[in-house]
């Protein structure tokens, strides 16, 4: 079958990754023609802002509405402030297609050097799933409350948890729990000190576990599940955490495999209502923008996300174990202790496939 993709490759690496990954998007068709790509190119961005004064245009959520999936890159660059960057593309599109589920998994690859120096031997493999649509960055409040900016200025920036906000995002995590090895569902929370939306959120998480007896489960305060993620990380397979909680997470299991550059998501309409967007978890990086040597392992493994959510699940695979072949046999970028440039990384890639 033919799929109609959205390229939005956005800023700094983000231009690189994504070029990175349809190139080998591209390979992978070419050798296992199952399946095509029709790509849709845009050029939204912070480039864009500067000449338009916004992100994307005024339709921008109707161009994108008949496809079947957006691949993105990374939005914001110095000089336009990142909550209008953030604000204006990335989330625009996921709260405007409701992707309510964000997929992050955390995977550790052959090759590369991971902080918990024995995680190879121990196998490690979760999921982190990010509740993608409200908790922390329902974007709900305000500023000048009780004066100005400079004279005792107050700021509300509030949490909103709805019940079938959480439920849903509940009942995505134990599905998910039940097609692994591993059955089991961690809730991250932190009812002790927000006693309003956050037992709400325990609330709804026991309740659903009681349509799941076959999935075990724990509820973790999200600092004491900071610390296990490096102490006990083999206790874990699907981590459930609202927003805020997941994104801070998900960067600190992407380090523990070795480097952001490798970490993947999927931000999901699971009713597929709209199309879904697949994402590498870091951002532009305007340190190393521009110089050909940013990882594209996490757009690459994005790319397989989307696969898996096109109905190709062993396409997908392929691709996962191209990537681990190159960086088994040492084609690495600097990020995670090699010398390649992203060229030599999916030219390895491809031709591990
Ligand atoms: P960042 O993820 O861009 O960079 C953090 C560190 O990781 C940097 O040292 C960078 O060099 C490194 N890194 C990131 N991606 C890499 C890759 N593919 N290969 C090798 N090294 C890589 O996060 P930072 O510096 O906090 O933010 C930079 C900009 O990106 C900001 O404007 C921020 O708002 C935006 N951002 C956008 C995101 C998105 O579009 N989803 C997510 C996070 C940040
Ligand atoms: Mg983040």
């Amino acid at each position: 079958s033919t799929y109609k993709i959205a390229a939005i490759p956005a800023d700094g690496v983000g231009t690189e990754v994504v070029d990175a990954g349809k190139r080998v998007l591209a390979a992978l068709q070419e050798r296992h023609p199952t399946f095509a790509l029709e790509w849709h190119d845009f050029d939204w961005g912070t480039g864009y802002y500067e000449q338009h004064g916004r992100m994307m245009p005024e339709d921008g959520l109707e161009q994108l509405r008949g496809m079947d999936a957006i691949y993105f890159g990374a939005v914001g660059w110095p000089g336009v402030p990142d909550h209008v960057t953030l604000w204006g593309l990335r989330l625009a599109i996921c709260q405007g297609f409701d992707q309510w589920a964000n997929v992050r998994p955390v995977t550790f690859h052959p090759g590369v050097p991971s902080p918990i120096v024995d995680a190879h031997e121990r196998e490690l493999d979760w999921v982190v799933v990010r509740e993608n649509s409200e908790g922390e960055y329902s974007g709900f409040g305000g500023r000048n409350f009780g004066g100005r900016e400079g004279s005792g200025e107050v700021a509300v920036q509030s949490a909103v948890f709805t019940e079938a906000g959480t439920e849903r995002i509940m009942r995505f995590a134990f599905d998910l729990a039940r097609t692994r090895d591993r059955k089991k569902v961690s809730c991250v929370t932190k009812s002790n000190a927000q006693q309003y939306g956050m037992v709400l959120w325990d609330d709804v998480f026991a309740r659903v576990a009681q349509d799941y007896p076959d999935v075990e489960t724990e509820k973790v305060l999200v600092d004491a599940m900071a610390a296990k993620f490096v102490l006990r990380p083999e206790d874990l397979s699907v981590v459930v955490a609202t927003n805020l909680h997941a994104d801070i997470l998900s960067d600190l299991g992407s380090a523990m495999a070795g480097s952001l550059g490798l970490a993947s998501s999927a931000n999901l309409n699971p009713e597929r209502r709209t199309p879904s967007m697949f994402e590498p978890v870091h951002g532009s990086a305007p340190d190393i923008a521009g110089q050909g040597i940013a990882n594209p392992i996490g757009a690459v493994l994005s790319a397989a996300l989307m696969l898996d959510h096109l109905g190709h699940p062993e396409e997908a695979t392929r691709l996962r174990e191209a990537v681990d072949k190159a960086t088994g046999a040492g084609v690495r970028t600097r990020d995670v202790g090699g010398a390649a440039t992203t060229e030599e990384v999916v030219e390895a890639i491809v031709a591990g496939l």
